[in-house]
């Protein structure tokens, strides 16, 4: 498995002073010379981590991957086709929500999916679709000509260690191999950290883990080098 190292919250600390320090650039470097295979990032509609002058900076900087969170946004779609990050993840957005709730409800909206990735894979752009492991969410992703799915971990982050676990765990389990057979690559990731990463292995074939919140909490004790390698060592 590869890691993505989500970077938002170092722009989260740098917006908290309005500056430049912790550096987003230096961020990156200091990932991927200790594991990481791509840096990913969302420029939220509501620009509160992620500038678009970021994202403008590291794709010039970045020497592994681009990976760009993004909602079905025209203004954000229209950046993404001017930058070309190498791939980009489909998430819903609600403005007032912490982080990502829930999975993009693709099964809902599967027309309106398939005609805003289009110029996006035209481009060459890999596209990726934020679900819920359902079956359901499965089956339309697979129709839209997306490539990849990132499955929501983030359930099976909350119940983890609890007797709601190993069904969220199935559920992970069960989306990834349906995805696999219709085509689909499949990567996972929300609410990862160091003690319930462990089980991703069990999933046959994953490609990606996209993880932030709990790299960057240890980095504030350890350092970033040692957070992203200690993770990258986990899922490696
Ligand atoms: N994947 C997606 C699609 C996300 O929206 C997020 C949160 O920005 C993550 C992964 C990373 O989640 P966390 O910060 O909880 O590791």
């Amino acid at each position: 498995m590869l890691l993505g190292v989500n970077i938002d919250h170092v722009a989260t600390l740098r917006n908290a002073r309005g500056g430049v320090e912790p550096n987003i650039i230096k961020a990156a470097e200091i990932s991927e010379q200790n594991g990481a295979t791509s840096i990913t990032t969302h420029l939220r509609e509501d620009r509160r981590h992620i500038k678009d002058e970021d994202v403008r900076t590291l794709i010039t900087t970045i020497k592994t991957k681009l990976n760009l969170e993004m909602a079905m946004a025209d203004d954000i779609q229209k950046i993404a086709l001017e930058i070309k990050p190498h791939s980009i993840c489909l998430v819903p957005e609600k403005r007032q929500e912490i982080t990502t709730e829930g999975g993009l409800d693709v099964a809902g909206q599967r027309e309106k999916v398939k005609t805003f990735i289009k110029p996006l894979l035209d481009a060459g752009i890999i596209v990726s679709l934020f679900i819920d492991p359902t079956e359901e969410q499965v089956i339309a992703s697979s129709k839209t000509g997306a490539q990849f799915i990132e499955m929501h971990t983030g359930t099976y982050s909350e119940t983890y260690g609890t007797n709601k676990e190993e069904q969220e765990f199935q559920n992970l389990k069960s989306a990834a191999i349906l995805a696999q057979k219709l085509g689909l690559k499949v990567n996972a990731g929300h609410g990862l950290n160091y003690k319930n990463v462990h089980r991703m292995h069990e999933i046959p074939d994953l490609y990606e883990l996209n993880i932030g919140h709990s790299i960057i909490s240890k980095a504030v004790f350890t350092g970033l080098a040692d957070a992203v390698k200690e993770m990258a060592n986990l899922i490696k």
